[in-house]
């Protein structure tokens, strides 16, 4: 029996739940020229609701992840690699030799894929607007290519003065929608609200929650009920008590106890054992970061887990403020109608080993 929960990659198909409005406003806002720019903590779904939306559009889509990325040649290679998929090479030929360096493409004879690579050590600035020229030369008015860039926040450390090179390209384009995805402060203050900043109003601003408790609670009970013929609808209400509908942490929780559920059947606490198996499983990992912690973040933690205020007399509420901000752009800190821990599992091993 497959396990029905999934969590880490893209997830579509039946492990994709809710998000109808925003895959219906990405889709209808993806009809005007204008780009967007989608904005959430980490693992909220900003990747899967926008491959469900660009999907669902039928139109011609590329997505990269900037994280994937080395270097500026190695993007614009994986761009050219991605336009490929879509524009098969005879066709765009014609295009390529406008190309102030020739790209080497090769295709895998057994796989059929293509691979694109530049010579190494050439300039970077050169071949990305070729490429960016070249999606625009292909499209239309009518026939825009959509460009969604993953992990946007990424281009800051790509090489210096990128961002001021793209936006003077992408602002010229007129074939292409951009859509730029990122992770909640770096993006959002540094790159899109800033005024200094080459991308300031560049697109519309989208927030992503986290999914509804309802659907969610529907979503896990309908899986769990194989298992937990009896008790499916509390234990869904259990785990997102704990997750507080995080989607990536409610799938990686669920996903153990459907697997206790299958090896353990009766079990009595199947939610406690399987925050057990997924603290130990990273046990190591959350000890390192522990230690890696300044004094004062240890004490923000600490407090954070145990529900006691922070403003307690022993440091500075600007001391305070400034190190929460810090872990929020680090992403263990997020900030939703309050400042919590981003890992409940981590807040879990805080709770045990520290408080
Ligand atoms: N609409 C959804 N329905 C169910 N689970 C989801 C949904 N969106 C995200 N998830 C869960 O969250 C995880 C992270 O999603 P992802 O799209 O990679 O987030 P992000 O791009 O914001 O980091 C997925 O692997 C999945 O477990
Ligand atoms: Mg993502």
């Amino acid at each position: 029996m497959e396990n029905p929960f999934k969590f880490g990659t893209i997830v579509e198909e039946e492990y994709f739940t809710d998000r109808v409005e925003e895959v219906a406003y990405i889709e209808q806002f993806l009809r005007s020229a204008n780009h967007l720019v989608i904005i959430s903590p980490r693992r909220f779904g900003k990747s899967s609701v926008v491959t469900k939306a660009v999907k669902q559009s039928g139109r011609k889509y590329m997505m990269i992840n900037l994280q994937q990325a080395t270097s500026v040649s190695d993007l614009s290679a994986k761009l050219l690699k991605e336009f490929f998929k879509v524009h098969p090479m005879e066709r765009v030929r014609h295009l390529i030799t406008h190309f102030r360096i020739i790209p080497m493409v090769s295709t895998n004879p057994v796989t059929g894929s293509i691979d694109v690579s530049f010579q190494p050590g050439v300039d970077g600035a050169v071949l990305i607007e070729d490429v960016l020229t070249l999606i625009e030369k292909a499209h239309s008015e009518q026939d825009r290519m959509i460009v969604v860039l993953d992990e946007f926040q990424e281009i800051c450390d790509l090489a210096p003065k990128l961002d001021k090179q793209l936006r003077s390209i992408m602002q010229q384009q007129k074939h292409v929608n951009y859509i730029l995805l990122g992770s909640q402060e770096s993006m959002m203050s540094e790159i899109f609200e800033d005024k200094k900043s080459p991308f300031y109003h560049f697109g519309e601003l989208m927030r992503l929650a986290k999914l509804p408790r309802e659907d969610f609670h529907q979503y896990l009970s309908e899986r769990l009920s194989g298992c937990f013929a009896e008790n499916h609808d509390e234990l869904s209400d259990k785990i997102l008590d704990y997750t507080g509908c995080h989607p990536y942490y409610t799938q990686q929780l669920a996903a153990n106890v459907w697997q206790i559920g299958v090896l353990q059947p009766g079990i009595s606490n199947p939610m406690q054992k399987a925050i057990e198996q997924i603290v130990t499983t990273h046990g190591l990992d959350y000890e390192r970061l522990w230690m890696n912690f300044k004094r004062t973040n240890k004490w923000i933690l600490q407090r954070l887990v145990s529900g006691k205020p922070l403003q307690s007399g022993e440091y500075r509420t600007s001391t305070i403020y400034s190190a929460l901000k810090r872990m929020q752009k680090d992403g263990y800190v997020i900030y939703s109608d309050r400042y919590e821990l981003e890992d409940p599992f981590f807040r879990e091993w805080i709770w045990e080993f520290s408080c």
